[in-house]
């Protein structure tokens, strides 16, 4: 269940109460999810129930008479409370695995289970639901709406969420405090650094308190400092928030700094 996941701070931050299990989200008010899931402890990293299993992942393109095989055969389980990296040269498919898994795709053959539920044969509107309420997205080029400030950036999830307009600024300042930002909420993003920028786009990607995170090249326009920046960031939100990451990554460190790392070439995963 979502609200099992530990909050980002011991009081829920909009009651000011601790977050009660079998409540529901105190964010959005959604109802708690009708299937069990295995309780996560901080320390037993890995431990439970598979929460990404991929099997068999197929993708081609088509281009014209052009046939570019993305994936070939590709199989990953994660568990709960896992950084993962995958590394690969430019086009050896990684955003394509990171999309299949987040539903942004389909694929030829083959299958994602996330949560329990099974991505590759859900509707458009359970797709939907799944973007809104398991994965948050991360991508390389931060993604940040120009005209909205840091803190209603990281509120667009939840307005797409229904979550009134008091509720929703807290809940983003909390989160942009989760990421060190809380000075800067007020800021457009043309008024932050990159690393600011990409540190926003995290916390806009956890608003919704996702149990996964897909992270796709998520210091690759960074300088190597700022990249360890957010490589800690992702670090912390792994071992303090529960939240489990999949990153694509050509970053060492990053790779260095994951749990299990593999490698995709040629269209297979293979481990690295
Ligand atoms: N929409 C598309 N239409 C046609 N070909 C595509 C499409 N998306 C990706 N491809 C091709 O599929 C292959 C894998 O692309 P993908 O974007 O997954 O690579 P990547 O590992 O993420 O690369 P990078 O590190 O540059 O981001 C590439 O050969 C790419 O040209
Ligand atoms: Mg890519």
């Amino acid at each position: 269940m979502r609200e099992q996941r530990p909050a980002p701070s011991p009081q829920d931050a909009e009651t000011g109460g601790p977050v009660e299990p079998g409540t529901g989200s105190a964010v959005d008010g959604r109802p708690a999810a009708a299937e069990p899931e295995p309780r996560r402890t901080h320390d037993g990293r890995g431990d439970g129930e598979p929460l990404v299993v991929v099997e068999g992942l197929r993708k081609v393109y088509r281009t014209g008479p052009r046939e570019v095989v993305a994936l070939s055969d590709v199989s990953l389980t994660v568990r709960p409370g896992e950084l993962v990296a995958v590394r690969g040269r430019s086009g050896a498919g990684k955003s394509t695995l990171l999309n299949l898994i987040g539903g942004l795709d389909r694929p030829d053959a083959g299958r994602v289970v996330v949560a329990g539920r099974e991505v590759t044969s859900l509707p458009e509107d359970g797709l939907l639901e799944l973007r809104r309420d398991v994965i948050g997205f991360v991508f390389q080029s931060f993604g940040l709406i120009p005209v909205l400030s840091a803190a209603e950036n990281v509120g667009v999830p939840l307005r797409l969420a229904r979550v009134p307009a008091a509720e929703r600024e807290e809940r983003a300042r909390t989160l942009l405090a989760l990421v060190g930002l809380e000075a800067h909420a007020d800021q457009r993003p043309y008024e932050l650094s990159g690393g600011q920028q990409q540190r926003v786009a995290i916390a806009r990607a956890l608003a919704n308190r996702p149990r996964l995170l897909i992270a796709d090249e998520p210091t690759g326009q960074l300088d190597s400092q700022t990249g360890r920046q957010i490589m800690r960031l992702l670090h912390a939100l792994v071992r303090d928030e529960g939240v489990t990451v999949i990153v694509a990554t050509h970053d060492q460190a990053l790779i260095t700094a994951a749990d299990r790392h593999y490698h995709l070439h040629d269209g297979r995963l293979t481990p690295s």
